[in-house]
């Protein structure tokens, strides 16, 4: 049963099942499920096969709609998100023709891309079809800002996935940038569900809960250590740790053309070498 003081939806951030069994158990709800190609690549059928030297660059996408089919199993009515294959240079024409497949693991599917350029054509194309998207990657609030212009009237839902952990992980406070996404969203009356992702402590989970995120998703890890403290205790009662970590100050920024906005950010382009390298790694030789 989810705690009455939690409007927030809840998912599993993981490529195992198996977790999603666990988690479901231990919350006693899901709302949905994360995958991303790091997360697939350490499933433990993927794992085996890939040590027995059986999977190829095509099999390995029958392996990852089989995981997400025994996602849905168990949580038939849950956000279910699956990620596009990209690297640096892939065109947004493969980007939609891949999320084209996707879209059709099963309906309601979420279709992962990167918050980058040819991202977000694919994601205005996609969306504006009715396929759901979640936009990943996100660093900075022009890139949210981008998210939004680009998918306004989409007929799919959109999910924009800010990563705070990576950006903590640089020393900036990473839930800053959520709070700032969610505080211009509101101001522009947005579409766009914002999904609180890399997250690597309970500080994370309640300060996004607090910030009144629309959608967090956590690791087993982050799972276990909230029910070992009392998933009824408020968060709001929480005692976040110091962080001197620096601030991430809100900018003002008009709505407007999508393309107009300043997308790049380092971190956007390492995390999308980082998927295809932990991808990759499953069929090298
Ligand atoms: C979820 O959609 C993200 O891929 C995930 O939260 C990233 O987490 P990490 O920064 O811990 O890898």
């Amino acid at each position: 049963m989810k705690p009455s003081y939690l409007t927030t939806k809840i998912f599993l951030d993981s490529g195992n099942p198996l977790e999603t069994k666990q988690a479901l158990t231990d919350l006693g709800f899901l709302d949905g499920q994360t995958t991303n190609p790091s997360l697939v690549a350490k499933n433990p059928r993927i794992v085996e096969l890939k040590n027995a030297g059986s999977l190829s660059e095509d099999s390995i996408w029958s392996q990852y709609k089989l995981v997400a089919e025994e996602i849905r199993n168990i949580i038939p009515h849950g956000s279910i998100s699956v990620e596009v294959f990209s690297d640096l240079e892939t065109p947004h024409e493969e980007m939609i023709n891949r999320g084209k497949d996707l879209a059709g693991w099963f309906p309601g599917i979420f279709v992962k891309l990167p918050t980058t350029h040819e991202g977000l054509v694919a994601a205005r194309a996609l969306s504006s079809e009715g396929i759901n998207v979640n936009m990943t990657l996100c660093f900075s609030q022009e890139q949210a800002a981008a998210v939004h212009s680009a998918t306004v009237g989409a007929a799919g839902q959109v999910y924009v996935s800010p990563f705070i952990g990576r950006l903590d992980d640089i020393g900036f406070h990473g839930i800053d940038l959520i709070k700032n996404i969610l505080l211009m969203y509101r101001n522009w009356n947005s579409h766009v569900q914002v999904l609180g992702a890399s997250i690597r402590s309970l500080d994370h989970l309640f300060g996004c809960i607090n910030a009144g995120c629309d959608i967090i998703t956590i690791p087993m890890s982050i799972v276990e250590l909230w029910k070992a403290q009392g998933l009824n205790n408020d968060p709001a009662q929480h005692e976040f740790a110091i962080s001197d970590n620096k601030p991430i100050p809100y900018r003002d920024i008009s709505e407007g053309d999508w393309v107009l906005y300043d997308i790049h950010h380092e971190l956007t382009n390492k995390g999308i070498e980082k998927f295809v390298a932990d991808w990759k790694g499953l069929f090298a030789k």
